[in-house]
């Protein structure tokens, strides 16, 4: 059984200062919890400090986003090697808001995933579908495309250090959760295409974290489904508060 791996993904929230007494909250308040593991992605400028306050403590600093290049002439952009030298030991990759607002592809979220990999961060692929999709019956089939799609090329033995967030695209910042159940169907899903793909041994290590509308009333019910290994949070993450509920909750299971 792993222990539950609760992500929290500020977006563009809070402020340094904001974030910097979060983080030093959120490490004292954890000092003592072995039931779960902890993180958290501020925005990339917090970053430094962040990695700094929380560094020998167990907590996982992840960036939001990298591109798919290490270095060279992408005004405005940050590597994953850049990322991986502030202390960052987890990356966000495919975020449903990078996918629809910013336009990424599947082949560009394959090779940001690569380029995490070869700087030695462990990216947390979110994949999931629209409501029109979840309508139309397609969910399995646009997840399956998504998963086979972003985790081209990449060896068996790398596939273990991913992150897989399950993230229904419909459940993002609306309020609607997808029911324990559903969320856990897809997940087992999920876990079937790794299986075939890697081997038991390799799917049953890959933690599947579901994200979309996550919050303490619902933590308890969601991490009781067999396929739930985690939270990947938004809203609920960026105030101490319902995060440490959040937490405390999964430290249950
Ligand atoms: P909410 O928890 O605000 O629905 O956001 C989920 C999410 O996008 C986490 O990456």
């Amino acid at each position: 059984m792993k222990k539950p791996f609760i992500v929290g993904n500020w977006k563009m929230n809070l402020t340094l200062a904001e974030g910097v007494e979060f983080a030093q909250s959120l490490r004292n308040s954890l000092s003592n919890s072995n039931k779960i593991i902890c993180g958290i992605c501020p925005p990339f400028i917090f970053l430094k400090d962040i990695c700094k306050i929380l560094e020998g403590s167990g907590i996982k600093v992840s960036a939001q986003n990298i591109h798919s290049e290490q270095r060279g002439a992408y005004t405005g952009e940050i590597s994953a090697l850049m990322v991986k030298e502030v202390g960052c030991s987890h990356v966000l990759v495919g975020h449903s808001e990078r996918r629809h607002i910013f336009g990424e592809t599947d082949s560009f979220i394959n090779s940001k995933l690569k380029a995490a990999l070869s700087a030695n961060l462990k990216p947390i692929l979110c994949i999931g579908e629209k409501l029109n999709e979840r309508e139309d019956g397609r969910t399995k089939y646009v997840v399956k495309n998504q998963l086979k799609d972003n985790l081209r090329g990449i060896n068996a033995d790398r596939i273990k250090e991913c992150v897989i967030a399950y993230e229904p695209v419909w459940a993002i910042g609306t309020g609607k959760t997808a029911l324990p159940e559903q969320a856990n169907e897809v997940h087992a899903f999920i876990r079937g295409i790794l299986t075939g793909d890697y081997g038991e041994d390799i799917a049953d290590s890959v933690y599947i974290q579901y994200g979309g509308s996550v919050k303490p009333e619902n933590t308890g019910e969601l991490m009781a489904q067999p396929e739930i290994d985690g939270f990947l949070v938004g809203g609920a993450s960026i105030k101490l508060e319902s995060f440490s509920k959040i937490i405390e909750a999964a430290s249950n299971y």
